[in-house]
């Protein structure tokens, strides 16, 4: 019996004989060589196989082969340079382990609406299985990242009862007797006051916004990464943020090229990604968007299409800095030079927009709470937070970046929908 590998693994064994399991993607034939394409996850390879080289059975078995059928190919590893990986299978035996019949997803063009429907099935394209494999080195370049700094992982609850954003995007549920759960919309509040047990800490899961947009940014279930750093300021916040990111980018041109390849990506406006960012403070960004013609006012959060206008034609991300009050979260820090402001900032994608937001957060009590209660937010189930401000209040800063938006920057893909395996929008919960 030959051993049985993956396909990544082929270059290594050119010249021995070996088995692959793996899916059927096409098949073309000439009469007297067949050609198979098959997938296995960690690659694909070409096999062939001649018809006079084989026992009848074979060449009917292949001829017989279908879209995703699962199959156990033998052969030997050649090395040819043309063919991708490096390596094709001269075939000497073939097994059908699993028939497919009329897979839905054929190599013409769909339309979104069909493919979403067959998500669990468009997983298995080429573009998808590429986008996939971004989004993991991704996720694993962000655990490696804060893992080699000295950050601490904390897991934040998903179930929590106190509001962490904003009142207008939660997703509530009944919660035994005692009263009203909602879906975590960010670890934060948690992350913070494990940063005064730990110092450098970070939580990283799902978060949920009962966002009711229907944009190509938009989940109401997208993936968030936080950071929470004592002693650490808004300034030194963003320094720590280009550094996150560069090193995020940097991963991905290093070792997804193929994966690159495969999106059609052109990697080379990526390659200027390194600090430091841009920065222009929110002021002086909504002057220049008047002057560019928007109706931008003084006070309101920035559109989608102001952030467009901002970054086009950057080479590398842009820091808008310090927003007024009204339109951030209650827990950001005043900005004592402008006290219409807090010490926060947006980091802007070009071409896509926010996919940070971050602050310094606010430490003295009496301001806290005065935020928390300007902002209409129920008192009394902030207590344990507000802790935080009683027992050795400190300096402290941290962001969220959100995976989807990341990896729809980094892959260059139009719509957030295809940056997570099963994306959940306000019209979509199946599969
Ligand atoms: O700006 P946001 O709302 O910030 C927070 O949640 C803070 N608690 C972070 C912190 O300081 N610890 O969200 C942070 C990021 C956004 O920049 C964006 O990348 C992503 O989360 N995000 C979304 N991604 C997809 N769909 C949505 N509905 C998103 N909302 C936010
Ligand atoms: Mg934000």
């Amino acid at each position: 019996m030959p051993t049985t590998l993956r396909i990544s693994d082929l270059p290594a064994h050119a010249g021995s004989t070996v088995a692959v399991n793996a899916w059927v993607m096409t098949t073309r034939s000439s009469g007297k060589i067949g050609f198979i394409v098959v997938r296995d996850g960690s690659g694909y390879l070409q096999a062939v196989v001649g018809k006079r080289d084989v026992a009848p059975d074979l060449w009917e078995r292949f001829e017989g082969l279908t879209q995703e059928t699962s199959v156990r190919l033998e052969g030997t590893v050649r090395a040819d340079a043309r063919a991708p990986g490096g390596v094709e299978l001269s075939l000497s035996a073939l097994a059908v382990l699993g028939p497919s019949v009329e897979f839905p997803i054929t190599p013409k063009e769909h339309g979104t609406a069909f493919l979403m429907e067959r998500r669990h099935l468009w997983l298995r394209s080429r573009r998808q299985v590429a986008l996939m494999k971004i989004r993991h080195e991704v996720v694993q370049a962000i655990r490696d990242f804060f893992h080699e700094r000295g950050f601490t992982l904390v897991d934040t609850p998903i179930l929590t009862g106190s509001i962490g954003e904003s009142a207008g995007t939660l997703f509530e549920t009944e919660y035994f007797d005692l009263g009203k759960a909602y879906l975590a919309q960010t670890g934060q509040l948690y992350v913070e006051t494990a940063c005064a047990a730990l110092g450098k800490v970070y939580c990283f899961g799902p978060t949920f916004r009962a966002e009711k947009s229907k944009t190509r940014r938009h989940l109401t279930e997208f993936w968030m990464v936080e950071p929470e750093v004592a002693f650490a300021d808004s300034d030194a916040n963003m320094r720590l943020q280009e550094e996150f990111v560069s090193y995020i980018v940097a991963r991905v041109l290093d070792r997804r090229k193929a994966e690159l390849a495969d999106l059609e990506r052109d990697p080379k406006p990526l390659e200027s990604v390194v600090p430091p960012f841009h920065r222009i403070t929110y002021t002086d960004a909504v002057a220049k968007l008047q002057g560019m013609g928007s109706d931008i006012v003084w006070g309101k959060d920035l559109g989608a299409e102001d952030e467009a206008r901002l970054t086009d034609g950057l080479d590398r991300p842009l820091f808008v800095m310090n927003y007024p009050k009204e339109a951030k979260a209650f827990y950001m820090k005043e900005n004592p030079a402008d006290p219409r402001t807090v010490l926060c900032d947006d980091c802007l994608a070009p071409g896509l927009g926010e996919i940070i937001g971050g602050s310094q957060r606010e430490d003295d009590y009496d301001l806290l709470l005065a935020r928390i209660r300007a902002q209409g937010l129920p008192e009394e189930s902030y207590g344990w937070y507000l802790d935080l401000r009683r027992y050795g209040t400190f300096v402290h800063s941290g962001f969220g970046l959100g995976v989807e938006r990341t990896v729809q920057w980094i892959t260059g893909t139009p719509h957030i929908r295809e940056t997570i395996a099963y994306p959940r929008m306000m019209y979509r919960l199946y599969p």
